[in-house]
């Protein structure tokens, strides 16, 4: 039996129920798949959503991303990585501690890379708190490895021919440039 299968079979370090993992996902990252595969240890099931932060502009569509997420999920147990099998990507509109309660998940889940991050979610935090006081946020520090890495930073380089592997899934990349000579071609 391999290490990942034993792994797999362990009952979740915290407890069975639902967690919620939000973001933008513009494209999900290495550095996202790293806290998608821990944090699904750690529950019964994890929904990964896909919300709306009003201050972004994205690269890709809503269903692009869910796409992006299906397949990067389902391909991680086939790559070596543990299976994802608890794991459901899934969009919302408006307010997350809404979308958590209609999901019956209590527990928002986070990625902190850098102090940098801490003052933003911590508000976002407290903010999850005041709409829905039966909401718990917990926060996982990034593996080192990405602690650099973000949705912007990886499309800046592909926009300037930069190398990617190390910080995207393969299928991540090869969307990221097929779309680059999309917007490429839509702007001749
Ligand atoms: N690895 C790599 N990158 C990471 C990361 C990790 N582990 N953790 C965070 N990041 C990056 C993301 O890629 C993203 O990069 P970008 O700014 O270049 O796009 C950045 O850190 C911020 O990510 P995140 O904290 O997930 O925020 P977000 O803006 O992508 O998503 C929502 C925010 C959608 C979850 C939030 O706006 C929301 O809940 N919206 C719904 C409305 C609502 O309820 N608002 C709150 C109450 S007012």
């Amino acid at each position: 039996m391999s290490g990942n299968h034993h792994e797999n079979e362990r009952a979740p370090m915290i407890n069975n129920g639902v967690f919620i993992y939000p973001g933008s996902f513009d494209p999900v990252t290495l550095g996202h798949l790293d806290i998608i595969s821990r944090a699904s240890g750690m529950c019964g099931r994890l929904m990964v959503a896909i919300g709306r932060n009003r201050e972004k502009k994205t690269m890709f569509s809503v269903e692009e991303r869910l796409d992006m997420l299906s397949d990067v999920i389902s391909s991680h147990g086939k790559k070596g990585g543990r299976s994802l099998s608890n794991v459901e990507p899934v969009a919302f509109n408006g307010l997350l501690a809404d979308f958590a309660k209609n999901c019956g998940a209590h527990v928002i889940v986070k990625g902190l890379r850098a102090m940098s991050d801490f003052e933003y979610e911590f508000q976002m935090a407290l903010l999850n708190k005041y709409l829905d006081d039966t909401l718990e946020t917990i926060f996982m520090m990034t593996n080192v490895e990405y602690t650099y890495l973000s949705s912007s930073a990886v499309k800046e380089i592909a926009l300037n021919g930069g190398r990617l592997d190390g910080l995207v899934p393969q299928c991540v990349n090869e969307r990221l440039q097929r779309k680059i000579l999309n917007l490429r071609g839509m702007n001749q």
